[in-house]
């Protein structure tokens, strides 16, 4: 549950009954006080996704400099960047992509194919859809607290392995460049196919709070069982885990801003405006190694 906590800088408007609130009274393209920072910051880790609206980011630099208040700016792999900004990738559907990927559209936790996957992500608003189009979040940390005694005991200390192999490796539908949308490119290759281990239940390093953090994208299995022994019980996992009173919905405008926090949600992207043209530009935050 979001703490109530008092503000002196900004407003908060919560949005879920578990995570997610709008702040208000902040420019981000501006410099923030040290005060508003740290309030802005604080806001961020208890409501887990904070939303901005009327926000000018269209300087990929005032973008970056905006996210530094929430962490180091990182480039990722497999995705095509901006042009001479390795570290912003431009989330792009067009009217034409009727029946294409949609990037970020499954249920899933960022980059969790990386030794250290990220921390977070500042996402902005430059083209929303007529309507639809929406981000869902989905708070881990509940997801975690409400499982049974039993269902902790087993799943503390379990570690699981995690692989782009479905999204990125070299077998995926992107390999070769097949199946690209028309604005966004994705270079599908055996780097993808590596395998990393993080713990299933991870202990948030700022919160010190403990979440779920498998994801139906790139978790592959548990380490010491197979895919077979393992598929019944993160199915399990991802059907609890995005329990509607876990979800937040957040409604685009252009000019808005939503930045999460990677270390206890899922998110994911709806795609419902065939026809229509979404473009959000996402600058990814280094995170550290699961615990
Ligand atoms: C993402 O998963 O980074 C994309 C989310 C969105 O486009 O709403």
């Amino acid at each position: 549950m979001a703490a109530t906590t008092h503000y002196d800088t900004i407003e908060i408007e919560p949005v879920g009954g578990s995570i997610g609130a709008v702040i208000h009274g902040v420019d981000l393209g501006a410099p923030l006080s040290n005060r508003q920072a740290e309030e802005v910051h604080a806001a961020f880790l208890s409501n887990s996704v904070v939303f901005f609206r009327d926000q000018d980011l269209v300087d990929p630099e005032r973008q970056k400099r905006a996210a530094r208040l929430f962490g180091e700016p990182v480039a990722i792999p497999f995705v095509k960047s901006l042009d001479g900004h390795p570290e912003i990738i431009d989330i792009v559907k067009e009217p034409e992509d009727i029946g294409k990927y949609n990037f970020g559209g499954n249920w899933h936790t960022d980059t969790t194919f990386l030794e250290t996957p990220a921390l977070g992500s500042l996402l902005y608003a430059l083209e929303v859809p007529p309507r639809g189009g929406d981000t869902l979040f989905a708070d881990q940390y509940a997801a975690y607290e409400t499982l049974s005694d039993g269902m902790k005991r087993m799943l503390d200390g379990m570690t699981a392995l995690h692989t782009g192999a479905r999204s990125y490796g070299s077998q995926s539908k992107f390999q070769g460049g097949k199946n690209q949308s028309v604005s966004m490119t994705i270079d599908a290759n055996e780097d993808g196919d590596k395998l990393v281990e993080h713990p299933v239940v991870r202990t948030h390093p700022e919160t010190g709070r403990k979440g779920l953090f498998v994801n139906p994208n790139y978790t592959l299995r548990f380490a010491d069982m197979t895919e077979a022994e393992s598929k019944p019980i993160l199915d399990f996992l991802y059907t609890h885990a995005i329990r509607d009173e876990f979800i937040c919905r957040f409604r685009w405008q252009k000019g808005s801003v939503a930045v999460w926090d990677n270390r206890c949600l899922m998110h994911r992207a709806v795609n419902d405006y065939e026809g229509h043209r979404r473009h959000v530009r996402r600058v990814t935050l280094q995170g550290d190694r699961p615990h």
